[in-house]
């Protein structure tokens, strides 16, 4: 056999195997129904001012960026948006990325020395996973929102070298929300700075709705948050906000702001104009959040388990995998648009339906959704 025939025989036979678990995956797009997948939670992929917004830096400026920012790809509405991020969240400045996951990277690759200490929740991101490993730093696990845990973790670090703690603000998965106040008390014991993803928090949480770890919240141990912009921002892109310095120094050595092509201005310019919209609505960040507790509150009474619930998404909580299917399918047939998520996004045994509630859900979506949950529970 060619090493070509080989690769693919085994490509083929590994796909097989997940196929056979039950573990097939392949890209979805938006299905019949009542939306209850997008992470567009505050309803502003369609906004007349969004799409607007785009389609004028669209004949600005064209299709792509043309390069990479450090190579002539730097255009306007990346500025703009890094400005008026940086100025919401109060922070001294914000860098743009191409995406959530590249912002991750860059951040945690272009900030952490080999020399530093990182602690990590067990339960983070893919993206914040990899993050941490591209910087080869010695790391230490804990569970999440285990202060006693992180506190022994955070005394392991040696003399030399920082210790960093990297988390997501709002769990994407399990719906609850850090305890940012008393993870700040324990770096600031420990010395420590915070990196927090505020993927699923920007535009629904915190003081300003920017977020989770607000600067007044927890203060001068923050070293720098990631806003992925594809969720509640509409768009798409990840930005870092942070203090002038460091954003300084991931220009020079982030190498997933660096080698890569910058955002689509047009993309960038839609994602400010939902910023604003985020930022200066909050009623629709309430709107999508009481949907979810409304939701939460039903499942509760129908005997569910619902993981935790401080953000826009309910995390129905099943068991097994096949269980989790045939409840996503009995809700598509009611004319839902739900998706199962299994293991590995989620641990062995804890598949569930994600109900994520975004601000345009009606009185009559909501009433049918509760009648709906009902018969398929029963
Ligand atoms: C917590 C978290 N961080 C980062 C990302 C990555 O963002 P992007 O999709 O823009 O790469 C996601 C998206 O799935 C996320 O849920």
């Amino acid at each position: 056999m060619t090493a070509r025939a080989d690769l693919d025989a085994s490509a083929r036979a590994l796909v097989g195997v997940l196929a056979e678990a039950g573990r097939a995956r392949a890209p979805t797009g938006a299905t019949e129904g009542v939306d209850l997948v997008t992470n567009d939670v505050l309803a502003l992929r369609r906004d007349a001012r969004v799409v607007g917004a785009a389609v004028a830096a669209l004949r600005r400026a064209g299709l792509g960026a043309g390069g990479s920012r450090l190579l002539g790809g730097d255009d306007p509405a990346h500025r703009a948006l890094e400005a008026e991020a940086a100025a919401w969240t109060g922070a001294e400045a914000a860098l743009l990325y191409p995406s959530g996951t590249a912002a991750n990277h860059g951040l945690v690759a272009g900030l952490v020395d080999r020399s530093d200490l990182v602690v990590a929740e067990r339960e983070n991101h893919g993206s914040l996973v990899e993050a941490v490993r591209s910087a080869r730093a010695r790391t230490l696990l804990v569970n999440r929102g285990d202060l006693g845990a992180l506190d022994r973790a955070l005394a392991m670090g040696g003399p030399r070298g920082r210790r960093f703690v990297v988390l997501e603000s709002l769990h994407g998965m399990d719906g609850d929300a850090a305890d940012l106040p008393s993870l700040a008390a324990v770096a600031r014991r420990r010395d420590a700075l915070l990196l927090v993803d505020e993927a699923h928090a920007v535009g629904l949480l915190g003081p300003r709705g920017a977020g989770l770890a607000d600067p007044a919240a927890v203060g001068d141990v923050l070293a720098a948050r990631t806003l992925p912009c594809g969720k509640a921002l509409a768009g798409a892109g990840g930005l870092v906000v942070a203090s002038r310095a460091v954003v300084d120094l991931l220009v020079h050595r982030s190498r997933a702001f660096a080698f890569t092509t910058g955002l689509p201005p047009a993309v960038a310019a839609g994602t400010l104009a939902a910023l604003r919209v985020a930022r200066d609505e909050p009623a629709r960040a309430a709107r999508a959040r009481a949907a979810a507790r409304r939701v939460e509150a039903r499942l509760l009474a129908l005997g569910q388990s619902v993981a935790a619930v401080d953000g826009a998404f309910v995390p129905w909580v099943l068991g097994r995998d096949d269980r989790a299917l045939e409840v996503a399918s009995a809700l598509r047939a009611r004319g839902f648009a739900v998706r199962a998520v299994r293991p590995p996004t989620v641990p062995e045994g804890t598949a569930r339906v994600r109900l994520s509630c975004h601000a345009d859900l009606t009185e009559r979506d909501l009433a049918r959704l509760e009648h709906a949950l009902g018969a398929v529970v029963r």
